[in-house]
């Protein structure tokens, strides 16, 4: 029996779609005790109560109230509660997810006590170090000792970088877990007509990455070709935080088309609803990049390089950047009806929370 509980940390809007299914694994454990720490970096309803609520997480055992700053001033704030936390109440083993502020932080304050570190979604690169992102996985898997690989990119990135490879479990992908849960509720929701839209007649757009929202000229480049795009086929577009910022600073919501419609960040089932119904979808998101090869639905990643490469290879994603010709290119080639489909990827089955909590299982049972 392990006495001191597994801490879960997830602090992002993207880590609560991963940790769901680990907790419904768990939940039919009796000898494996766990906490579910939120960090507080997303904090809003929309972008972290909402996912609470529709994955069916209990409510945190900890909520370390972090919320917004600049990179080091979050990473600071997570790394400075969560310290004590650890010291006040050691835990077994902690679990971070995926690339974000709070997963580099608490992975780094476990480390720096002795504490294991589990990371789920392990060795992704994007070999792009102009990203947070990037950053952030490094870092983590550096420190971590156990690492889950969602596709086998991360399993050669995570050698090549030297990490030993008995550390090393290809799991499959956690995200997929809770889609395949989660998608007949999704799909009763009738997202589309709630929201005035055909369904297979629109496209869904999301940004929010620095490379696409923070230079004004970039910017408002996307927006005239999506602007231009909506005239052929409407565009919904649920706007995150950071992008209605600046859409607010520039003043671009009143230069755009009706059939452009600003809408705001929608929950998981609604997020799915849209994807599974729409025609294509334009994303710099790397979960949506993964939900769209699981739907096969064309997806035009709005990203130079991904992290991601199964979904291009193997999936429905084409590379386009920021460039506005070749988001027009590849928008033609879903309309001419010749748009590459999805394959079958390797362990993206629905089971991958049931091996991780296997190996966490055998993990804590042999050493605490
Ligand atoms: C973070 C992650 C990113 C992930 C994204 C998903 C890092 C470095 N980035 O980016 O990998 O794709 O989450 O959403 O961790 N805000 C709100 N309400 C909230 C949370 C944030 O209004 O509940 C606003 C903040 O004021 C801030 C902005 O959104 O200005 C950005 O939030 P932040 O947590 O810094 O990072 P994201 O850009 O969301």
């Amino acid at each position: 029996m392990i006495n001191r509980p597994l801490y879960l940390v997830a602090g992002a809007r993207p880590n609560f779609i991963k940790l769901a299914p680990l907790i419904r694994q768990l939940q039919n454990l009796d000898d494996l005790p766990y906490w579910v720490v939120h960090t507080g970096q997303h904090y809003d309803d929309v972008m972290s109560g909402s996912f609470f609520r529709t994955l069916g997480i209990p409510v945190p055992d900890v909520n370390l109230e972090v919320g917004s700053g600049e990179q080091g001033l979050q990473t600071a704030r997570i790394l400075e509660r969560f310290e004590r936390l650890l010291i006040d109440s050691p835990p077994s083993a902690v679990v971070v997810f995926g690339d974000v502020n709070s997963t580099v932080a608490c992975a780094l304050a476990a480390s720096k006590l002795q504490i294991p570190v589990f990371h789920v979604e392990a060795g992704l690169r994007s070999f792009d170090r102009t990203m947070p992102e990037e950053i952030n996985r490094l870092i983590t898997d550096a420190l971590s000792d156990i690492l889950f690989a969602s596709e086998i990119s991360g399993v050669f990135n995570l050698v090549r970088e030297g990490i030993a490879s008995q550390k090393v479990h290809l799991v499959g992908n956690i995200m997929i877990d809770s889609l395949e849960n989660t998608l007949p509720a999704a799909l009763a929701r009738g997202t589309p007509s709630r929201l005035g839209l055909n369904s297979g007649n629109y496209a869904l757009l999301t940004m929010h990455r620095p490379s696409n929202v923070d230079a004004e000229e970039t910017l408002i480049s996307l927006v005239e070709v999506f602007s231009e795009i909506s005239l052929h086929l409407p565009i919904i577009f649920p706007v995150h935080p950071r992008t209605f910022q600046r859409f607010n600073e520039l003043n671009l919501q009143k230069q755009i088309p009706d059939a452009f419609r600003l809408i705001e960040p929608l929950d998981y089932l609604d997020s799915l609803c849209l994807q599974k119904q729409a025609r294509l979808v334009f994303t710099d998101s790397g979960g949506m990049q993964e939900e769209t090869t699981y739907l096969d639905i064309p997806c035009i990643t709005l990203r130079a390089n991904t992290e991601r490469p199964v979904t291009v290879e193997m999936g429905t994603s084409t590379l386009v950047g920021s460039d506005p010709e070749r988001i027009w290119e590849a928008f033609q080639l879903v309309e001419s009806g010749n748009y590459k489909h999805t394959s079958k990827i390797p362990l993206w089955d629905g089971k991958s929370a049931e091996r991780i909590v296997a190996v966490l299982k055998e993990y804590l049972t042999t050493t605490c």
